[in-house]
């Protein structure tokens, strides 16, 4: 089977974390890179979350790459409240040997693009920082890019406020550049992650694995469940970054509908509002993106269980 080139842009981040499992263990993609950029917490921190996560589970053969610090244009937000002052929530993983790569993140893709022969499908997991550079600084390079499969937006909702989620509303004018770029994306927003969710009942099968991958995703999930709990009132909690890796691995999983997705940088109760046009009569020619809206939950929790029982 031919592997999927991907290079993964992440704020590690718990949701991000249980993303790199499912992505380090996956025989369909063949990882490239993986990109830091700040969001769920300082770029520092989800840094060195992804280098621990990914020596930790036996993948230092992926090179990880520091990206940028600070969004485009707004202040800076990070999302302490739902990751923890880690970014891990409460677990805890030994410190990464290997050090990021010399080369920052947009230079690294910039280098994976211009030497790869086939095209790379970005996967981007955080706030969209990275990629709208590499974009704005190589435009040329789009050709070399298959797709954007990212977590971001909602046609539907949002979770920071009533219209924005986080990746977007940590930096709109980022994503802007990226949804307006003429790339091919897969979005996947809230509508579909927010279908995404692991129960109590599924941490119960990570622990009863008994190894270092379902031990983590126990721990990491322990602070995550809590925040929905006082946040919501509900019994589990939406596993967002996911979705992308099981997009591209399991795609039968996941109903999309194509759309014109568009970001809202100027309004001033919609900012950073993902506004999707699906309806009939709008102009098919300017559609954007294929997004997501529902996902077989069960086969879903199934996936991450199995994942993690790789390690
Ligand atoms: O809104 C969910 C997104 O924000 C996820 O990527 C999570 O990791 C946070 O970054
Ligand atoms: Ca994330």
């Amino acid at each position: 089977m031919k592997k999927i080139p991907v290079i993964i842009d992440v704020d590690t981040g718990i949701d991000d974390a249980i993303a790199l499992l499912l992505a380090m263990s996956a025989e369909e993609l063949d990882i490239k890179g993986i990109t830091t950029v700040a969001g769920n917490q300082t770029i520092e921190k989800t840094t060195r979350n992804t280098l621990d996560v990914v020596e930790y589970f036996g993948r230092s053969d992926i090179p990880v790459a520091r990206g940028y610090s600070k969004p485009l244009v707004r202040e800076q937000i990070i999302a302490a409240y739902a990751h923890g002052e880690s970014g891990l929530g409460t677990a805890v993983l030994p410190k990464a040997k290997k050090q990021a790569e010399a080369l920052d993140a947009v230079s690294f893709i910039r280098k994976v693009l211009e030497e790869s022969e086939e095209k790379i499908t970005l996967v981007p997991t955080g706030p969209l920082t990275n990629i709208a550079i590499l974009l704005l600084s190589y435009p040329h390079l789009k050709e070399k890019i298959e797709k954007i499969v990212l977590m971001g937006g909602g046609a539907y909702t949002g979770n920071s406020n009533a219209v924005a989620e986080f990746n977007i509303l940590a930096d709109p004018e980022a994503a802007n550049v990226v949804f307006a770029s003429g790339v091919n994306i897969v979005m996947c927003g809230l509508d579909v992650t927010l279908k995404a969710i692991i129960t109590p009942d599924d941490i119960e099968k990570l622990l009863a694995l008994n190894n270092k991958a379902g031990d983590f995703a126990a721990e990491a999930f322990k602070f995550y469940l809590e925040m929905y709990r006082k946040a919501l009132n509900v019994s589990g909690c939406a596993v967002h970054d996911a979705v992308t890796i099981v997009y591209l691995t399991h795609p039968e999983l996941i109903k999309t509908k194509p759309g014109t997705a568009t970001v809202d940088i100027d309004g001033k109760y919609t900012y950073a509002g993902t506004v999707v046009d699906f309806t009939p009569w709008r102009d098919r020619s300017k559609d954007n993106a294929l997004v997501g809206v529902d996902i077989d939950r069960d086969a879903f929790a199934q996936l991450v269980i199995d994942a993690c029982k790789k390690y």
